[in-house]
């Protein structure tokens, strides 16, 4: 069976670019696929957070992914820094990795931007934590939003150049894009991200929820409600063929097209797809906050699996690298 690997970051609240970006997909490839999901905490320390809830955020995060309906039956779900060996790993992939690869990474270049007094080598060698997570694994795919999808070609180059150095140990792993690679935050310009605070998070009240899609952006073009809009150019239209049917959804174009709805009418019948997908998940959330012993024994038993894996690849590894054993 092909391996899955993907990771997720422990800052702040999971939002609806994480689900229908990415998460909701991991749940489908579990069917199919030995998926391994990591809580990456190691990636999380390259900015300034919290220290004192970090902690909580890596069981908080973990916890969500079991409320979306990933079952440690069906794959591992574990903490990075609980297996060393990717930041082991990470070092050796240093050693092959040209700085200039690191510096033309868009998402290091908005970074620096975003966080100008702590440009910290964790930042630009980010990618390559990345690359070590994946191959320590050998997996073959990788389900990721499309902002990720940089990281994974970086991964490619990394297996690339080492096993042209050290004899073929790891794989090219590929990009997986979900049916909603990029979902635009409640401004209906930017990627929807924690940074921005322009996102709708998964386990939030409804009321709050509904306030933010109430006052989500639309086609700017449509400024009055009998201003035909293009349902091509608006973001809540993305988000509606996340949640809705066929048949909505060709209701919805047509009647945005016509003016025959208003942005408020289509916002209603997302609103209520959305609900009835993320009610459950937020049930569950809930009960599960009250057993978070439970979680902890999930990611536990998750890591022990992993290190068995990664140990193995180290050892392969470190062979290929003519390291003392
Ligand atoms: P992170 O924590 O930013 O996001 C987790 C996943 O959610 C996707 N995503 C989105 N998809 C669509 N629209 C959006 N607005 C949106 N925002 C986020 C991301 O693409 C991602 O798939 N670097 C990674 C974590 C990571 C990783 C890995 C991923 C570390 N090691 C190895 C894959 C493989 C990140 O910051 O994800």
């Amino acid at each position: 069976m092909k391996r899955i690997f993907s990771g997720i970051q422990p800052t702040g609240e999971i939002h609806l670019g994480n689900y229908v970006g990415a998460i909701r997909n991991w749940v489908t490839l579990t069917d199919e696929y030995d998926c391994v999901f990591c809580v990456v905490d190691y990636h999380a320390i390259t900015v300034e957070y919290e220290i004192s809830e970090f902690r909580k955020r890596a069981i908080e995060t973990a916890l969500i992914l079991l409320a979306c309906g990933l079952s440690p039956e069906k794959c591992k779900i574990f903490v990075q820094s609980h297996v060393p060996e990717h930041t082991e790993l990470a070092w050796i992939f240093n050693c092959v990795t040209p700085i200039g690869e690191l510096e033309r990474m868009t998402q290091f270049k908005d970074k620096s931007k975003q966080h100008r007094a702590n440009i910290n080598m964790g930042l630009m060698d980010y990618p390559v934590l990345q690359a070590a997570d994946i191959l320590i694994y050998k997996a073959g795919f990788v389900p990721v939003g499309e902002d990720q999808v940089q990281h994974i070609e970086l991964s490619r180059e990394v297996a690339r150049k080492f096993n042209a150095r050290f004899g073929n140990v790891f794989p090219e792993p590929q990009a997986l894009l979900s049916m909603a690679p990029k979902i635009l935050g409640v401004d209906g310009e930017a990627k929807m991200s924690k940074t921005l605070n322009n996102y709708i998070g998964l386990l939030e009240d409804e009321e709050v929820m509904w306030e933010k899609l109430r006052t989500a952006v639309t086609d700017v073009n449509r400024v009055r409600r009998s201003d035909p809009g293009n349902p091509e150019i608006c973001n809540i239209y993305t988000i509606h063929r996340a949640f809705s049917d066929n048949r909505i959804l060709l209701d919805v174009d047509k009647g945005c097209r016509t003016a025959g709805i208003g942005c408020i009418d289509c916002k209603k019948m997302l609103f209520k797809n959305m609900i009835a997908e993320l009610g459950p998940i937020r049930e569950k959330a809930l009960s599960l906050m009250k057993d978070t012993d439970y979680v902890i024994d999930v990611i536990r038993a998750g890591a022990k699996k992993c290190s068995a894996i990664a140990k193995a690849t180290m050892a392969e590894t470190r062979s290929a690298l003519g390291i003392l054993a």
